[in-house]
């Protein structure tokens, strides 16, 4: 048997900003048990919901020595099954205490995953759970590595233990000056330099899991391509070129039982490919009811379920909203994010209130509601690691509109008239007239060659984003690793 640890700062059901929290739960679900033992460990914030908190079990606790502090800190190890899958939590309520992961306090959030970090590997032989390899998310949990091949570099426990760093999104780093890091991590001057973990005169957390560990995947074959060139590099591209060897993407999948149209509770009707098209129409009259918009099943219902940041492209839609929203078009926006985005979709459902709604905030139940119902997924990313909205809008026969980035043009086929392929509709530059461009070919495909567009959510309904293929490419990832 062998043994992966998952370490990250957020996973399904327990907490959830992002489609980070998806992937670290549902991925180790996918992973063959005959050959592969993994588990999970995440910090124990208090916003975990009670129902599951309630149910943990305490495992120990004891005391660590955190970088240059005089006292020990305390950990605490919490413990909990769920889905067949060993989750660990990370106790310490003075940096886990909290209504939500994050904080907008960048030191403190430092200083917080700093002491996961090495709070995960001190846990481990206390518990004797000994991973042969352990694979860290974004930069919440990238000193891992580095702590591997310092603090940790002597202890007989890792001496066959390898590392894995995935990169969900390039842009959080953990940036913060050398003197803090000295004081929160104790290690030794000569990591501090531009090859390690130094970064324009400050230190990076992620710069230190890319140099230091063993390999580094990212969440699509396109992303781990675009991030070796400056546009997409956030200053790193020279890194990643480096160890281009050591790099590869592998697209993510998504629950198959999450995110299944002929079994959602949610939906007001559940359907198969065979009925979608007139199913679909039931879900979306329930929605436009709920939400007050006109009830009309030939309206075209245009989607988007999204954080609401810069990465997602919104300044185009605010560009072509005004044209988008033509007297047969209902735009349905879900998400929570900055506030000029906020603002800018509750500005447009004021003007426009038979035709925006916009619903801020973030909603499971809505969201799955709005995949059934929604005829378009648009997503017109600036950039994106791989994107899970548009593979669980193609399950439920939402076509997707895309911009030919990272996992969005990894996953989504444009549609070619002349020989009928394709799942949805694309665009490749960053511009908001060509996204209109192809919305203006998606809507006239919907109401001009209807059979057509039946087809193509059917294609899209039939291909295959569980993650089958991926979890393999995974499982030859491991063993490879851990033969070499
Ligand atoms: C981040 C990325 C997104 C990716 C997700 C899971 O949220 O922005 O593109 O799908 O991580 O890997």
């Amino acid at each position: 048997m062998n043994n992966i640890l998952f370490a990250a700062s957020e996973c399904v059901p327990f907490v959830k900003t992002g489609g980070l929290a998806d992937v670290v739960g549902s991925l180790p679900q996918y992973i063959n048990k005959d050959e592969f033992d993994v588990r999970v460990i995440l910090p124990y914030y208090t916003c975990i919901p009670a129902k599951f908190r309630d149910n943990f079990k305490y495992v120990t606790h004891f005391y660590m020595d955190y970088g240059l502090r005089p006292d020990g800190v305390h950990v605490g190890i919490m413990e909990y099954e769920y889905n067949g899958i060993k989750f660990y939590f990370v106790d310490n309520e003075y940096y886990f205490k909290c209504d939500y992961p994050y904080t907008s306090d960048t030191k403190w959030d430092i200083e917080r995953f700093t002491f996961f970090c090495k709070a995960v590997l001190a846990i481990l032989p206390v518990i004797g759970f000994r991973p042969d390899i352990i694979h860290c998310h974004d930069w919440q949990s990238a000193l891992i590595p580095v702590f591997m091949h310092s603090t940790f570099a002597t202890n007989p426990f890792y001496s066959s233990t390898k590392s894995i760093m995935t990169i969900h999104n390039l842009k959080f780093q953990g940036i913060w000056d050398i003197e803090t890091f000295k004081y929160n991590t104790a290690l030794p001057d000569y990591m501090f330099t531009s090859d390690k973990l130094e970064f324009n005169r400050a230190a990076n957390m992620l710069k230190g899991g890319l140099v230091y560990a063993d390999y580094i995947t990212t969440v699509s074959e396109t992303y781990a391509e675009e991030i070796k060139y400056p546009f997409f590099g956030e200053q790193l591209d020279g890194l990643l070129r480096a160890r281009s060897a050591s790099l590869r993407g592998i697209v993510n999948g998504i629950d198959y039982n999450v995110f299944d149209p002929s079994n959602d509770k949610k939906l007001y009707a559940k359907y198969t490919v065979k009925d979608a098209k007139s199913k679909k129409a039931v879900n979306k009259e329930k929605l436009q009811a709920e939400l007050g918009l006109p009830v009309d099943r030939n309206k075209y219902m245009i989607a988007i379920i999204s954080r609401l940041t810069d990465q997602k492209g919104l300044d185009l839609v605010n560009y072509a909203i005004e044209r988008i929203c033509d007297e047969n078009t209902q735009f349905v926006i879900i998400g929570t994010g900055e506030q000029r985005y906020e603002n800018m979709f509750k500005h447009y459902q004021w003007k426009y209130p038979d035709r925006v709604c916009a619903i801020i905030k973030y909603s499971d139940d809505l969201a799955h509601k709005l995949y059934a119902a929604a005829d378009t997924m648009l997503m017109p990313s600036l950039f994106e690691p791989c994107g899970l909205t548009q593979l669980i809008a193609l399950r439920y026969g939402t076509v997707p509109i895309v911009r030919e980035t990272g996992g969005l043009k990894d996953t989504v086929v444009p549609y070619n008239e002349f020989d009928g392929t394709g799942t949805g509709f694309s665009f490749a530059n960053y511009n908001g007239d060509e996204m209109l461009g192809a919305i203006n070919y998606s809507k006239s495909v919907y109401y001009d060659h209807r059979a057509e567009w039946d087809k193509m959510v059917k294609r899209g309904m039939e291909a295959d984003f569980s993650w089958n293929s991926s979890a393999r490419q995974y499982e030859g990832m491991y063993s490879w690793m851990i033969n070499w």
